[in-house]
């Protein structure tokens, strides 16, 4: 069954298949990824679930106007209002879906959760994001970094602040894209190592450097991310901010990069916090099209899982 659960358990191929398959979905609408349906309705008859058990606005949007465009339809489902979020496992519920919809899109807390749906669901699962990693927005990011710089093979991402569930993803994708990846931000709030060991024995050169300005010297890219996840206590807030405020992404930080460096945030931001405004409004910020290419990065994962 094809899921498509996390980068490191994609094959390569069919990665670069994916990547290659957005550009020339966006291409092929020519500037508008508003327009009405695409040409090819690979999706035409099915219908996708997509649940919700954390707040989103760019990975519902996008998966929902990216189904329909291929002519398929949609239903977002809320965890809290299904009997999942009142008892009913996750296994039961996986089966009953798979009785009435073509594909699932899960944006949940536990990566087990996700695991567990896969497991018995008979029709492809998505992670929409889970605690421990973001795969469909490193797909989105990869894009959006080659539209605009070519290949990411060989270049130097540099991941300023928590090392969260979007850093683990973008760990996974160095090595299957043979990206380098350092990884600068307080001791405490380090990547798990497991991410960081696989991606090295993968290939990628995955380094931790505690001095932000050090790490982003010679950065191809400079990528950053909330503070606080939506799965971190709002008890842990201020902690947190004290720990990382030394490593907001700033004009100082970015004159560190390589001068033609791009800076990517997944969003939703908390402006002048982890980035200030001046970087994430500035010409090296490609934050919106980061956002657009989640749309055009789905439909190729959609499609891959489909095999439509
Ligand atoms: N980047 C991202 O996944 O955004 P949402 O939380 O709005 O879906
Ligand atoms: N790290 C963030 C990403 C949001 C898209 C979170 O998990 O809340």
């Amino acid at each position: 069954m094809p899921h498509f659960l996390d980068i490191n358990k994609t094959d390569p191929a069919a990665l670069r298949q994916m990547i290659d398959i957005a550009r020339q979905l966006k291409d092929a609408r020519d500037g508008q990824p508003k327009a009405a349906p695409d040409a090819e309705q690979p999706l035409a008859g099915r219908m996708v679930a997509l649940i919700f058990e954390k707040p989103s606005t760019r990975t519902r949007v996008s998966f929902d106007v990216g189904a329909r465009q291929m002519g398929g339809q949609t239903m977002v489902l809320s965890g809290a209002d299904m009997q999942l979020g009142h008892g009913e496992t996750i296994a039961d519920t996986a089966r009953v879906l798979s009785r009435y919809v073509d594909m699932i899109m899960i944006r949940t807390f536990e990566e087990a959760t996700l695991l567990e749906m896969a497991e018995h669901s008979s029709v492809p699962v998505i992670n929409g994001l889970t605690n421990r990693s973001h795969p469909c927005q490193i797909m989105a990011d990869i894009l959006t970094y080659e539209e605009h710089r070519g290949p990411i093979k060989g270049r130097k991402v540099v991941w300023s602040g928590d090392g969260n569930n979007v850093f683990a993803s973008f760990a996974q994708a160095a090595g299957r894209f043979g990206f380098d990846l350092t990884f600068t931000g307080p001791a405490p709030l380090d990547p798990e190592m497991a991410f960081v060991e696989e991606a090295r024995a993968a290939g990628a050169r995955v380094e931790i450097e505690r001095d932000p300005a050090k790490a982003v010297a010679g950065a191809d890219l400079v990528v950053t991310d909330t503070w606080v996840s939506m799965h971190d206590p709002q008890s842990a807030r201020e902690r947190r901010h004290n720990q990382l405020r030394g490593y907001q992404v700033n004009a100082a930080l970015m004159a560190h990069a390589k001068p033609d460096a791009l800076f990517m945030h997944c969003l939703p931001a908390h402006r002048d916090d982890e980035a200030t405004s001046e970087v994430m409004d500035g010409p090296r910020s490609v934050i919106f099209d980061e956002a657009e290419n989640r749309l055009h990065a789905q439909k190729a994962i959609m499609r891959w899982c489909l095999g439509t």
